[in-house]
């Protein structure tokens, strides 16, 4: 069987199943069903959630399928350590898609008066969003002019039974695609699929170049082709193992208000002018699970930190060949912080490294550069780094009137430092040590006699 949802699912029952639970009462798709996963969170735990009765609809709900590094360490069959290697060597090893004649997404199929938005379990999840929105669907167009497919996850707001409001930054590769289409007077069409293997959700954020395939991306994260369909209304291939997909056209020229909803930032994103999709069918799988990504919260990170980091460790890689690795923590929301390790083989090149992070991105907002025996995974010993090896008027630069994020609070215009609008300072930290002058060594107890320590034979239970 190929990949998808349910053998993800399984394979957490198998191989993890701390990492997954269910909840059999019936709870509102208000507030209700993200509320259980946020008090999980304060609890400490974040397995993914899977709801079997929500209030309105007969279709099952599951939300936090990438909220926790190990979730997405289970979602490409690594381990965590290992996740931005396993994704950086699968997203080049890409699969051509598999066309079937007919498959599981399109078991049921709306179209005509009969679609209705509010019958899907979509949640309203932050106190101040402006309604229920598909927050984890994968939305993918045919670009009319090449006729390649192009995927990408945007938050969509319910307006009413058959339209949705779409959120596009202007930089997106779908945004360019809707802008030549609405010049020609054109409505675009466009699938959002929602619920199917995780690793499809990471393959929909790998920032290949215009005019390239994310469903290649997905087939090489999934180590195999990924199955499609001919849609029932677009002309557009579908993944055909999805649970949910909602066929439309984007209107040209059309515009409705939609937000506040709660961002990656953990602020709100205010309310836009957005396009708007006018809904032409719904299909899904008989029993589907449709998949809430619980934004404003580590899913909604998680699930776009390892095609940055991609990006980030290729492009720092062609100026500073002795990268080793790179991150972006949890502490800057997997967008705004960059730390890279290298191993550092001259006075200066830290410096280099930060330049290359600083433009590999215009979401990176800080670059922090540590020698190679500073564990990036861990804040505190990036933090230690900054404590004890720089001096900080020399190792700090800052790059005034850069383009960052238009959703980071603090951004500022070209007008003034207090208005909002997509610019902001950048800035960089190299705490690595000097190569050519002496400098303090680590104190710790030889590594060859801690490392060799069978603690059994150490330390004995305590009699009570
Ligand atoms: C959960 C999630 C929600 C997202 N929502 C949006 C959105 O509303 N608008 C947007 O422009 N990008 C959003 N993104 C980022 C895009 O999906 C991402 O940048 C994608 O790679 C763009 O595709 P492209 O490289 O083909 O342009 C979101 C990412 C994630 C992980």
């Amino acid at each position: 069987m190929p990949k998808d949802l349910r053998s993800f699912l399984k394979r957490l029952e198998e191989n993890a199943p701390d990492e997954f639970v269910r909840v059999e009462r019936e709870v509102d798709p208000v507030y209700e069903l993200p509320a259980v996963i946020r008090r999980l969170q304060a609890d400490r735990r974040d397995p993914a959630v899977l709801f079997e009765h929500v209030k309105g609809s007969r279709i099952r709900a599951i939300t936090n399928v990438l909220g926790s590094t190990r979730l997405l360490a289970e979602a490409l069959e690594t381990t965590p350590d290992k996740l931005t290697q396993t994704y950086i060597d699968r997203e080049d090893k890409r699969h051509p898609v598999q066309i079937l004649g007919q498959g599981p997404v399109q078991e049921v199929t709306i179209t005509g008066d009969d679609i209705n938005l509010y019958d899907l379990p979509i949640v309203t999840n932050c106190e101040k969003d402006s309604g229920a929105f598909i927050s984890g669907g994968v939305s993918t167009v045919r670009d009319p002019e090449t006729g390649i497919h192009n995927s990408g996850i945007y938050r969509m707001m319910v307006h009413d039974k058959k339209t949705l409001g779409m959120s596009y930054e202007k930089h997106t590769h779908i945004g360019r695609v809707h802008r030549h289409a609405e010049a020609r007077g054109e409505a675009l069409e466009c699938v959002v699929w929602v619920g199917h293997h995780p690793a499809t959700l990471l393959g929909s954020q790998s920032k290949i170049p215009f005019g390239e395939d994310e469903y290649e991306v997905m087939g090489g994260l999934l180590e195999e082709p990924l199955a499609v369909v001919k849609g029932k209304t677009v002309d557009i291939l579908i993944p055909a193992y999805a649970e949910v997909a909602i066929e439309g056209r984007i209107l040209p020229g059309a515009r409705l208000p939609e937000g506040p909803y709660g961002e990656f930032t953990w602020y709100y994103g205010l309310e836009r002018s957005s396009p708007i999709m006018e809904v032409t069918a719904i299909t899904f799988r008989a029993d589907a699970i449709y998949h809430h990504l619980f934004a404003a919260h580590p899913e909604h990170n998680l699930t776009g930190r390892l095609g940055r980091e991609s990006v980030l460790y290729k492009r720092v890689k062609q100026s500073v060949p002795s990268v080793q690795a790179v991150r972006m923590p949890m502490s800057g929301i997997c967008r705004f912080t960059a730390y890279v390790q290298i191993k550092k083989e001259f006075d200066g090149e830290g410096k280099l490294a930060a330049l290359a992070a600083l433009a590999a991105d215009p979401f990176v907002k800080l670059a922090v550069i540590v020698d190679d025996d500073i564990d990036i995974d861990n804040d505190s010993d990036v933090l230690w780094a900054i404590a004890t090896r720089i001096q900080p008027d020399k190792a700090t630069f800052f790059v005034q009137d850069s383009a960052v994020s238009r959703l980071d609070p603090a951004s500022y215009s070209i007008w003034s430092r207090w208005e909002k609008d997509t610019m902001n300072t950048k800035w960089a930290i190299d705490a690595t040590m000097p190569i050519e002058a002496p400098f303090e060594e680590r104190a710790d107890v030889p590594r060859e006699i801690w490392e060799k320590i069978d603690l059994s034979q150490y330390i004995v239970p305590t009699k009570r």
